[in-house]
């Protein structure tokens, strides 16, 4: 038995925590087991990294590792057995972020963090990703409404729309994977096409 693996993407501002309430709401609605997580976290060690590299100055090989170290453990104890046990998983963020924030945002050769992507999960991947994408000037001034910036929060539009490039660019190497959602819109538009995805599932 194998449970739904189904991740949320974008730049930060995109709005992705309310929309994967919704939608755990949604699933478990109709009777699914729903288990929330995030990344990097999930687990005590993996959110011990995360506290490091959300405040912490580091170069971008350091970064990479630190959250692939954080996704390893959290794929370990959390994923594969929610998985394993039928549950649909709910992560906010995964394997994506690290090519769109390190690779796309600092630069980070794509081709080494491929190899660590390897290493850490294999042949797992989401069965869905929705990529919530919206102009980084949006994403911005919505950031700016809501609350104090950490390390990659500080940095200026320019990163926001490299790290966008980038999610285009894994978009483009597994289309069948992804859903890109208008996210510049009104909450309830976003939502909208999120369960026009799930319904085009059959989900
Ligand atoms: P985010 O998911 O936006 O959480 P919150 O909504 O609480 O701010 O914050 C996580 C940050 O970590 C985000 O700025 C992107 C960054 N990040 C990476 O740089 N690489 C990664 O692989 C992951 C998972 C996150």
């Amino acid at each position: 038995m194998s449970g739904r693996f189904i991740t949320f993407e974008g730049i930060d501002g995109a709005g992705k925590s309310t929309h994967i309430e919704a939608l755990a709401r949604r699933l478990r609605e109709r009777g699914a087991e729903v288990v929330c997580t995030r990344e990097p976290g999930g687990t005590e060690l993996a959110e011990r990294l995360r506290e490091l590299v959300l405040q912490r100055p580091m170069d971008a090989l350091t970064e990479a590792l630190l959250v692939f170290a954080a996704r390893r453990d959290h794929v370990e104890q959390v994923i594969r057995p929610a998985l394993a046990r039928g549950a649909t998983l709910l992560c906010d963020r995964f394997t994506d972020a690290t090519f769109a924030y390190q690779g796309g945002g600092r630069g980070f050769d794509a081709a080494v963090l491929a190899q660590l992507e390897g290493w850490v999960h294999g042949e797992l991947q989401p069965d869905l990703t929705l990529w919530l994408d919206l102009p980084a000037e949006t994403a911005a001034q919505r950031r700016a409404e809501a609350r104090a910036a950490d390390r990659f929060e500080r940095e200026d539009l320019a990163f926001f729309e490299r790290v966008r490039n980038g999610y285009a660019q894994r978009m483009a190497a597994a289309p069948q994977r992804f859903a890109r959602i208008d996210s510049s819109l009104d909450k309830h538009a976003v939502w909208a096409q999120i369960e026009a995805e799930l319904e085009r599932r059959s989900w």
